[in-house]
């Protein structure tokens, strides 16, 4: 074997179960590498916050970031590990990361800890949400173990949600429920939305699974950052 194909060989995609066609490892890899870099960008903005927060509650709110933070450093590694296990390839650098991310940096050198919380309350509805779509995509191409991973992380996004809602209603004396206000989710259709993703489809469909759009709630981008 001279050089050249052992370095070929070396790099060659090795699928675990080879289950999956090209297609599916595109979309699947694709669709995690954007989770992967929403999960980064959240797991900054929470260092972020949990380092320049203040006020009275600040050591309850430091304490909450640190705990919540954590939980998305520890999905990180998991998820780009599921990614290669299908022989897809995921992010690379810092710079990938803020092309693919749809989670907004927040660079201001003062924000109130109710806006930090409230700030982070929507980014974590938001993933939930995408989280969601990257489940039913991978339920639909039969990725179960994709599929499982994924539950365990929407579950930890509405643990971090419902404790940041809990807490942004006592700042404020406001009480909501933790996806009430999302543009386009209500409790109920969400519910809904749940349960056709849990039973799973028969038939693959090819679609996008995007972000839903901050200001209008309209999923407007693709996870290769293209407009729709
Ligand atoms: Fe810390």
């Amino acid at each position: 074997m001279n050089c050249r194909a052992s370095e070929q060989r070396t790099f060659a995609p090795t699928s675990v179960s080879g289950a999956f066609d090209t297609s599916a490892v595109d979309e699947i890899a694709s669709a995690l590498t954007v989770l992967l870099a929403n999960v980064f960008a959240l797991f900054v903005k929470i260092k972020n916050f949990h380092w320049h927060g203040s006020g009275p509650h600040f050591r309850d709110h430091h304490r909450l970031l640190e705990e919540q933070g954590d939980q998305l450093f520890a999905a990180t590694d998991v998820i780009a590990e599921r990614v290669r296990k299908i022989a897809g390839s995921t992010l690379r650098s810092i710079g990938h990361i803020a092309r693919l991310k749809r989670i907004a940096d927040n660079d201001s050198a003062t924000v109130s800890p109710r806006d930090m919380l409230a700030e982070l309350l929507d980014d974590n509805r938001r993933l939930a949400i995408s989280l969601r779509k990257a489940h039913t995509l991978c339920n639909d191409y039969g990725d179960v173990a994709s599929a499982s991973l994924i539950e365990n992380w929407i579950d930890e996004a509405e643990r971090r949600t419902w404790f940041l809602c809990e807490t942004t209603a006592q700042c404020t004396g406001q009480i909501r429920h933790p996806f009430e206000s999302l543009p386009g989710v209500s409790h109920e259709n969400f519910t809904h939305k749940t349960h056709s993703a849990l039973r799973g489809r028969s038939r693959i469909r090819r679609y996008r699974v995007a972000w839903p759009d901050r200001a209008c709630g309209r999923s407007n981008r693709h996870h290769d950052g293209s407009a729709k």
